[in-house]
Order: C-alpha cells, then structure tokens, then sequence
C-alpha cells in the first residue's frame, strides 16, 4: 500500500523524508512525492516511478523548509502520473493518503456543485478540497479536520499539511495504521514504526478512528470529538536501514533467512530438550472448542490452509479455513465457543484484519500470528503469537511463511495434546522433526545452483502447472503464486488428484509441470498424477526426496533431490524451493523481483 510520513522538525526535512520514503518503498512504487513549507507556501516535487526518479527531481530543483510530508503510491483511484502523485495539494492545503475514501464521489459532486476544481483523479482530492472549503469558512485546521472525520468513509490514514503554519501537522486513521514519533524537539508521523525508526524510537500508535494534531514539542490524540491518551512504547526496530548484505535481491537474502526465522519463532513455542511444544497461555481449553477458523490472504492463506490439515489430522479439530476478503462477507455462522486464527506478516492486510473482526462480533476467541506485534491485528487479538522472521523488504513474502507454519504446527500439537489425540511420544517424534528443519532448510539453500538450472528450464514456458496432495497441495499454490506474481508466467497449483477434472486438458509437451511429492502416505497417488502427465508429453518438474526421485526421476522432465524428513513438516521445508524456482525464473526474465509490477506490501486497501 502508501507508505506516508511526516516531520516537523528543526532543520532542512527534505532528505529526510526522502530516506522516510525509501523505508516504506515496499508499501507502492508507483510515483513518489514530497510537500514541504517554503515561506508559508506549500512547495511540492512528485515524480512518476520509483523514489530514485523523486530523488534525481529534487536534486534538480531542491526543496527548503522544516516542516513537510512524503509519499509513495501503489495506485487505487486514478492512473499511475505525476498529476494523481501525492502530496495532493490546494494552496491552503496539502495531503499524504493510505487507503480509499470509499465516498469520495459523492464528496467531489457536492464540492464540485460549490464551484471548486479538482486537479488530480484520485480519491484523495476530495479530503483536500473538503478541507479547503471548511478553511475558507474560517475553520481552524483543527476544527476542518474534526469536520472532515465524521465526513469520511471508507479506509484512510492521512497527514496534511497547513499553508502558512510550520508549527502543525495533523494525521488521521481508520483501518489503516499510522504512527506518531517523539523527538527531541521534533515530531513525526509515518506509515510504520519502521519509516520512524532511524528518527525515534518513541513511537504512539494511534487507534481506529484517532486524529492527532501535532506540534514540535508533542502531540494531542482526539476520538469522537475528545481528547484521548495513548500509549508511547519504545520500539525495537532498527533505525539502520536495512541492506542486502552480498544478495543480489532482497528476496533472495530473505530466503537465505528461511532457517534463522524458523529456529527463532521455534525457540519461543517449543523446548528441544523436553521435546514438547510450550503454547502460550489460551483463554479457552482446546477440548471445548467446536470449531477452528483460520483467515489470511495471499500466501500466509497457504500457511492456514496447511494448518488445516494439521489441526484436522493431530487434533481432530473440525478447521475452516478461508481466504480474509471472502470471508469477511460471507456471514458464516461461527458456534460458540469457537476460535479464529489470523496469519499475517504484516498484521495489517484489511481483508484479513476484517475478517478477525467479523469473527469477534461471532464472539469467537481471537488469535493472531503476526510478524508485526504492533500491528492493528496484534492489537485486536486476545491472544498473539508472533512469528520472529525479522522485517521483510521484499513485496513477495517469504521467509515469513515458514515461521507462520512452525507457530502453526505447534499450536495444533498442542491442540491435539490438549484434545487426547496425540501420545507423549508421536509429540516428541514431531517435536524432533520440527527442530531439524533448519539444519534441512540449509542444505535446500545449498542446492540453490541445481533450483537455478531448473528454473531457467522453465523460464521460457507460457503456462506452468503445479501440482501438490494433501498437506503439500498448498505448497503448489504457493509455487503457483510465486511463480506469477514474480516472472509474470501464468501458473496454476491444483490438487494433483483434481488434475483429471479439467487441467489435464493443458498439458502438452510445452507446458512444465511442478510437482510436489515427498515420500508420504500419497506418494503412490501423485505417481500416478505424475505418470498421468508424463504420459500426455508433458514436462513434470519433480521435487521429492532421494526414494521419490529413484521411483519417478526417470519419467521427469528435472528433478530436484529433496532431504528427507518426517511428512509432517515436508510443507515447511518444500516451501522453499517454490519460492527459489519462482525467484530464478524472474531473474532469468530479468523483472523486478523485489518490487515486481502492479503489487505492494501491506494491502490495507479492499
Ligand atoms: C505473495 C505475498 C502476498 C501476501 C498477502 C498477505 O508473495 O506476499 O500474497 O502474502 O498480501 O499479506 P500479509 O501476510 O501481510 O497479510
């Protein structure tokens, strides 16, 4: 999404904001932005692009002043171009914005009908004029702010700016977050606590519908027209911006991470030497609990979706799992007693975040597992669970999945523990299994030449298929996903045993198709599968352990030499060499693999 931030500071901000900015470039790469005060007046320089075209504007025509705000954009309403970049300004006025005003339309007609004009097409430009006509009626920027919050709807977190006063920004949120940082004689607003984080480390996060007006020596936080106190924590965070160590990509050093993000959110949920999961504390006793939903997007969705089959199978726990912007509108009947798990890197995807409401208001026990524990999620959660994976830069997530899946795994140990349904030994052998995962993930990485050789084998191709069973099914959409979003080849993960339902219509001699099939209890089901393509010419990818490769190496077009492990965990540790195949690919396509197109982090936007 946007990534916004805000100073009032002592000296020049501009480069400030702009280094701001590049903390938050995952959020949107779409144009960029700065506004600052030059006399009073609102100066402003946006560029199309990336933040280095901002950078190359500004150092053309540079930009005074001590108070400004800054952008960057992934596109909702109105096209990708300097005229929709924000700061979205009028001269008393100018705006940063997260998020969609959902009534933006109906705002614009009335003002239209006032005789205004609007500049720009985007949905921000009705909150800039709408705060224009209440300062021309002589509203205070204040009062024009308070006015303006009962008028808004729809998903915003907003700084704005105010000609003529170098002392006052004021921010604004509703379903997406925003956070206010204390200096030593500054004041500051951003998207995160990591756009603040080399500015303070004294960060208030502000709540559902908080406006806050900010001054350089603090800050007074309003909710429905009071004043409000809010907590100002010390973030952990680092302010050293975060590098790329000897990796061409984020990505890729995000994947080399795989191991050190699953050996620290292991060490909080289990203990090697008992070999025994150690849950946190819940309010509810698993035994009690009718149902289990678990709601996420994207990729962590595939962290839930194998959750399924492990709580369903150790636990004997009935689990929805379902993707966050179905859900949140499906008005599923939840039983009582039940509990809903949210999975989320960022903690604050609005799809996700709406769908844990919706469960609340079901009366459901809320558990989140967030890579962000000071996120909006967290936050709502009676209980979080966070994973320890360390910031992730790169839009297409990754280490962040695994650590999702070993909290994931323990929990519905200890589900099953708590339900009867697991023996004290079946746990430690798991307990075993998940502790090896590293030390297995490490020789995947390994092998990273052999992936890479496979991956420019595909490269070329138009169409490719992946294909998985039971716990490892989503493992192929996550193959699938990674494959698209990143080097733009349409794929498709499919239930290997659906294949003969449709899909198997596409195989042809030019269509390579991944499969996924560790030595498991159906590893004779996705043998066939595998020579059910192998004998339509098609080209199957296997990725099995040494006795999958010796049985079906032969019939396969490559093959990948997995480690072998106990099945229970082979979603973890398979999950990395889709992601590495998917990553190889793009690079042999040469896109952006790190911020590939149309995409950003964090969708706080419907
Ligand atoms: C895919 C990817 C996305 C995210 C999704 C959810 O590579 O990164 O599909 O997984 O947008 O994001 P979070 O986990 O922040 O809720």
């Amino acid at each position: 999404m946007c990534g916004i931030i805000g100073i009032i500071g002592k000296d020049a901000v501009t480069p400030r904001l702009i280094d701001g900015l590049r903390r938050l470039e995952y959020r949107g790469y779409d144009s960029a932005g700065v506004a600052t005060l030059v006399n009073g007046h609102i100066g402003r320089r946006r560029a199309e692009g990336k933040i280095a075209n901002l950078e190359a504007r500004v150092a053309a025509e540079p930009l005074a002043g001590t108070t400004g705000i800054a952008h960057t954009r992934w596109a909702t309403h109105g096209g990708v171009s300097e005229r929709n970049a924000h700061p979205i300004a009028t001269d008393r006025v100018a705006i940063v914005h997260n998020g969609i005003i959902e009534n933006f339309q109906e705002l614009k007609e009335e003002l239209l009908a006032q005789g205004r004009r609007f500049d720009s097409e985007t949905d921000t430009e009705a909150v800039a004029q709408l705060l224009t006509s209440y300062l021309e009626r002589q509203m205070t920027p204040e009062e024009a702010m308070g006015q303006a919050m009962a008028r808004l709807k729809g998903a915003f977190a907003l700084v704005c700016m105010f000609a003529g006063r170098h002392d006052l920004l004021i921010g604004a949120r509703r379903n997406c977050p925003l956070a206010v940082g204390y200096g030593e004689g500054e004041m500051y607003l951003g998207s995160d606590g990591l756009a603040l984080a080399p500015l303070t480390k004294r960060i208030c996060y502000l709540d559902e519908d908080d406006w806050v007006v900010v001054r350089q020596d603090g800050a007074r936080i309003f909710n429905n027209g009071q004043p409000v106190e809010r907590p100002i924590t010390t973030t952990a965070l680092s302010g050293a911006l975060i590098g790329k160590g000897n990796h061409r990509h984020f990505m890729l050093k995000e994947m080399h991470e795989h191991p050190e993000a699953v050996s620290n959110t292991l060490r909080s949920y289990l203990d090697p030497t008992t070999r025994a999961v150690t849950p946190p504390d819940l309010p509810f006793d698993w035994k009690d609990v009718p149902r289990l939903t678990i709601t996420a997007c994207g990729t962590a969705f595939y962290a839930a979706l194998i959750a399924k089959y492990w709580f369903e199978q150790l636990a004997r726990l009935p689990v929805e799992a379902d993707i966050g912007s179905e859900f949140r509108y499906r008005e599923a009947p939840m039983p009582a007693g039940g509990v809903c798990i949210a999975v989320s890197q960022s903690g604050e995807t609005a799809d996700t975040l709406a769908a844990l409401r919706y469960a609340k208001t079901q009366g459901q026990t809320i558990l989140s597992v967030v890579n962000v524990p000071e996120s909006a999620m967290a936050r709502e959660s009676s209980v979080v669970m966070p994973t320890l994976a360390g910031p992730e830069i790169a839009v297409a997530s990754t280490k962040a999945l695994t650590a999702q899946l070993v909290v994931l795994a323990t929990l519905a140990i200890a589900a099953a523990r708590a339900r009867g349904t697991l023996s004290r030994e079946r746990e430690a052998e798991l307990v075993a299994a998940l502790v090896e995962v590293p030390s297995r993930i490490a020789e995947v990485l390994n092998n990273d030449d052999a992936i890479a050789a496979v991956a420019h084998r595909i490269a070329d191709a138009r169409d490719v298929l992946y294909l998985g069973r039971g716990v490892c099914y989503p493992i192929a959409l996550e193959g699938a996903l990674k494959l698209k979003e990143l080097s733009y080849i349409h794929a498709e993960g499919y239930p290997a045993g659906e294949m003969k339902h449709g899909p198997i219509a596409l195989i042809t001699e030019e269509v390579p198709v991944v499969v996924v099939a560790p030595t498991d209890s159906l590893a004779d089901k996705i043998a066939s599968n595998l020579e059910q393509v192998h004998a339509r010419g098609g080209k199957p990818v296997l990725l099995s352990d040494a006795a999958g490769v010796a049985r079906l190496g032969a019939k396969a077009f490559a093959a990948l030499t997995m480690p072998a492990v106990d099945p229970f965990v082979a979603p973890i540790l398979y999950a990395v060499p889709v992601q590495l195949l998917a990553y190889h690919a793009a690079v042999a396509k040469g896109t952006d693999v790190d911020q590939p197109r149309n995409l950003a982090k964090s969708v706080v936007v419907e």
